[in-house]
């Protein structure tokens, strides 16, 4: 339906249990607070009404008052159906000014363990400003383009006059996709149009994300300016990297308890995520195997130390799978039939085609049990089982909390940073995929060194003219890789 809901989460009562999350959250967020403080009084993004989609966590809700307390208005939903922490959801709808009998926050439509008709309804409506007196956002931040995705797909669909049947092929998540425009489109036949025309630009968030920007940008599809967070150095070789170094492991613990220590583990990807993921598992003493198809990563990785191989040569000697492509079948169904008995099964890439969960619901003669909730085993027709997490979406999010406070407050400083460029100084973009300046992600790295006691050295002026910098920055050329 268009009747915009004032918000929708599982339960306002642990509004206080968030509140005090977010507390001790500010002081792990050293870059958001430092952003509250320099642009606090001036309000650059007066006037900004921001649809986001992303993970609706504790660290999410710090954002999302920084958002506020630069004049933003704000809409928000979780971009996965398993990543929302309910008390921080409550939290950003209660504010923290309101109490749970009078929520005086910000509308919010997310709670742990959506069904997909859910999760579709609730990226709607960050889209209907209806309750604020508008036709609809004029910025998007995403986590992986679904919103994105939603407005460009609304849009040539109108275009079209018409929301294509679904065919035979058609994922269970692309219908309900479909249903939802179908309905848009009964009740306007121009509402994505206009919102798209009305929206100055998009941040996006991640790898998966930013591949959706560059292909719609290639295909002359783009409808409005994009920045690219996830390639800030400050945001993918930290949050991608450092976050999952913590937030697997927290999954892995959370979901199983097994010891990681001796289990011979397998991760796929060696970009910055399957980086992060080998170290981590490499620190807990596991035996790790890595698989890439880029030979440069797969050097990295021979180089690292880990045996690089296919996932064929050595799938029955596993205990651990890990997938951090953001690639699709990287464990197909032939995979799980030939894994050891209770061996896990784990994806931390933005989506759930990675690992073949929807072949797997295909095999006759397989039998589905819950263990807790996002932990089923899956018993297979070899008599062997297999353990998914959270039905092979995102572990960190689904089975643990996502990354911590302080690699976030990196990602989400560039994504702030981000908002007031395209918002504030659009006139100075144009409907492609850009990424911020390098003295931005130095700013952001910056504004995380006091909180963990680095002190930097100090250029002298002969020197920065002998490698031909300024004393102040930036420092490097842009094509540099750190
Ligand atoms: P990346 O591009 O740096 O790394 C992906 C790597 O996978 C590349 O080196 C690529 O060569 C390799 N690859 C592609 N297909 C493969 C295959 N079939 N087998 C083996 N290797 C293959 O990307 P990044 O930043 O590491 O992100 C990976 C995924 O994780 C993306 O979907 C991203 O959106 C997501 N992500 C998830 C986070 C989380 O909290 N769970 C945080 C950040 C990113």
């Amino acid at each position: 339906t268009s009747i915009a809901a004032p918000f929708k989460v599982r339960d306002l009562s642990l509004a206080e249990a968030g509140r005090h999350q977010f507390r001790l959250a500010e002081n792990e967020m050293p870059g958001l607070m430092a952003l509250r403080e320099e642009f606090g009084a001036s309000k650059p993004l007066a006037g900004a009404r921001i649809a986001g989609s992303l993970h609706m966590t504790v660290q999410t809700g710090v954002l999302i008052e920084t958002l506020v307390a630069l004049g933003a208005q704000v809409r928000w939903a979780s971009c996965n159906i398993f990543s929302t922490q309910d008390e921080a959801a409550a939290a950003v709808a209660v504010g923290p000014n309101g109490t749970p009998e009078s929520p005086a926050g910000v509308p919010v439509f997310a709670w742990k363990g959506e069904t997909l008709e859910e999760y579709w309804w609730c990226t709607s409506q960050i889209f209907d400003w209806s309750a604020e007196g508008f036709d609809g956002p004029n910025m998007i931040l995403d986590d992986g383009g679904d919103a994105t995705i939603l407005v460009h797909k609304g849009r040539e669909f109108e275009l079209a006059g018409a929301v294509p049947d679904a065919t035979e092929s058609d994922s269970h998540e692309w219908r309900v996709i479909l249903d939802t425009l179908r309905a848009s489109l009964a009740a306007s036949p121009d509402r994505w149009t206009r919102i798209a025309a009305e929206i100055k630009g998009v941040t996006e968030e991640t790898t998966t994300g930013v591949h959706r920007l560059y292909e719609l940008a290639k295909a002359g599809e783009l409808q409005f300016a994009a920045i690219n967070v996830n390639d800030s150095v400050t945001k993918s070789k930290f949050d991608n990297k450092y976050g999952i170094r913590h937030s697997l492991p927290d999954g892995l613990n959370r979901a199983t308890d097994v010891l990681i220590g001796g289990k011979v583990v397998f991760v796929a990807g060696y970009g910055d995520v399957g980086k992060g993921a080998a170290e981590a598992l490499k620190g807990q003493g596991a035996r790790v195997i890595v698989s890439e198809i880029d030979p440069i990563n797969a050097l990295q990785a021979a180089m690292d130390g880990f045996q690089v191989t296919t996932i064929e040569d050595v799938v029955g000697d596993v205990d651990i799978f890990v997938t951090g492509t953001g690639n699709e079948n990287v464990l197909t169904v032939d995979h799980m039939l030939g894994m050891k008995h209770l061996a896990i099964v784990a994806n931390v890439g933005h989506f759930d085609n990675e690992i073949d969960i929807a072949g797997l619901e295909k095999l006759a003669g397989t039998e589905k049990i819950e263990i807790k909730p996002q932990v089923h085993e899956w018993r297979l027709p070899t008599g062997r089982s297999i353990l998914v997490l959270s039905e092979g979406r995102l572990m960190n999010l689904g089975n643990a909390t996502g990354h911590p406070s302080f690699v976030m407050s990196n990602s989400f400083t560039n994504q702030v940073l981000a908002q007031i460029e395209l918002y504030a100084h659009g006139e100075n973009y144009e409907k492609k995929v850009y990424v911020l300046p390098k003295y931005l992600d130095e700013k952001v790295a910056r504004l995380h060194l006091d909180a963990l006691g680095v002190k930097l050295t100090v250029l002298s002026e002969q020197q920065a003219a002998y490698i031909g910098v300024p004393v102040d920055g930036p420092y490097k050329v842009d094509h540099y890789r750190y």
